[in-house]
């Protein structure tokens, strides 16, 4: 049985990148897979957070699932911090990963900056948490983007130095899938941006959350070159901004930027923006709506949240005793 599990942080001001490059991916892939998806409140900590924005972070999340299609039924959605086995077997599992393995990730290198002696421990071990994340549920595929490629990989090496210490075939290796750059969406201000919760421009970003006029009104603002679109994608070079819109008509229509060129190859950027206009609503509107209509009754959304984290530690609940069993723990019940 293959069964997916990703993380997400729970970070607020959620937009069309993230929708794009990832929520939309998720969505697609639960009708294929046995699906997984937790909010990782536990890696949030790595770095301090304000508790009360933690908390409305990960409610924001859990709408932005739901609302952009992912069935709650089907999948099983939940906050980390609920199932206390992450804790447990990241603790076995650091027992059975090198420093040099650790040493050697870029992304707490990057993080830790130049006083290394003040890394807060939890940075350091970050990645074990995400392999006791996946391996607690036995998970075998992983989507997640590039940057979190090296962290998979890790993942994989803990697994067989698990499995090898105790002789056993106990854990999968999870497959990464490493979800397509295509759809790398880009600042409205500036094409070679990151389109980011953390630009200082709200005018650099479509929120999930934003309403129709605000939506309009961002994308008619959003930079330009004067010159019309070209007819072919080869005209796009050294054009960040328009080959951005281009990218994100053709992500939200389904297509590729090559048709989309094809198609309105010779129109001025102005009459091309209204027919973004038109898609773009007709796609990140209903999930906004949706959304503000969820967080509007928290009680929903935990309820959805408490579900998960019990459907979540049955699995992790079962599968730790035959870890424990297999570590050498005694444990109530076991021989
Ligand atoms: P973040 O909150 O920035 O860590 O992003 C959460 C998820 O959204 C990750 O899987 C990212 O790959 C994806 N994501 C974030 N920003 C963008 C973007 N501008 N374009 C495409 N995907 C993005
Ligand atoms: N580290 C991932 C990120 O920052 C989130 C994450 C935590 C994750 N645990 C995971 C992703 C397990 C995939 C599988 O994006």
């Amino acid at each position: 049985m293959n069964r997916i599990f990703s993380g997400v942080q729970p970070t607020g001001n959620l937009h069309l990148g993230n929708y794009l490059g990832a929520i939309r991916n998720w969505v697609r892939m639960q009708a294929e897979y046995d699906c997984i998806f937790c909010i990782v409140d536990m890696h949030a900590i790595t770095v301090p957070q304000e508790p009360a924005q933690l908390r409305a972070h990960t409610r924001e999340v859990t709408a932005a699932f739901i609302a952009s299609g992912i069935d709650p039924e089907g999948c099983i959605i939940f906050n980390q911090s609920q199932v206390s086995g992450h804790a447990e077997l990241a603790w076995i599992l650091n027992c059975m990963t090198p420093m040099g393995w650790l040493n050697r990730m870029t992304q707490f290198k990057e993080k830790a900056g130049k006083h290394r002696e003040n890394a807060l421990v939890g940075l350091f071990v970050y990645p074990v948490l995400m392999a006791a994340d996946i391996l607690l549920y036995k998970a075998t595929h992983v989507p997640v983007g590039e940057d979190q490629k090296q962290h998979l990989e890790l993942s994989r090496d803990i697994a067989g130095a698990f499995n090898r210490q105790f002789d056993v075939d106990y854990f999968p290796l999870p497959e990464p899938q490493i979800m397509a750059t295509a759809a790398r969406v880009m600042s409205l201000r500036d094409g070679r941006k990151k389109m980011s919760k953390s630009d200082e421009s709200d005018f650099s970003r479509i929120n999930m959350t934003d309403d129709a006029d605000t939506i309009a009104q961002k994308i008619r603002k959003a930079r330009t070159d004067p010159e019309p679109l070209p007819e072919t994608v080869a005209g796009l070079e050294s054009r960040p901004e328009a080959a951005n819109l281009v990218g994100i008509y053709a992500a939200l229509t389904d297509s590729t930027s090559e048709a989309v060129c094809t198609q309105f190859g010779g129109a001025l950027f102005s009459s091309f923006k209204n027919d973004l206009v038109d898609v773009m609503i007709g796609v990140i509107e209903p999930i906004g709506r949706e959304m503000r209509r969820m967080l509007a009754d928290p009680g929903y959304v935990d309820a959805i949240l408490d579900r998960g984290g019990e459907r979540a530690g049955a699995i992790a609940a079962a599968n730790l005793a035959e870890i424990k069993q297999i570590v050498g723990f005694r444990q109530p019940g076991h021989a």
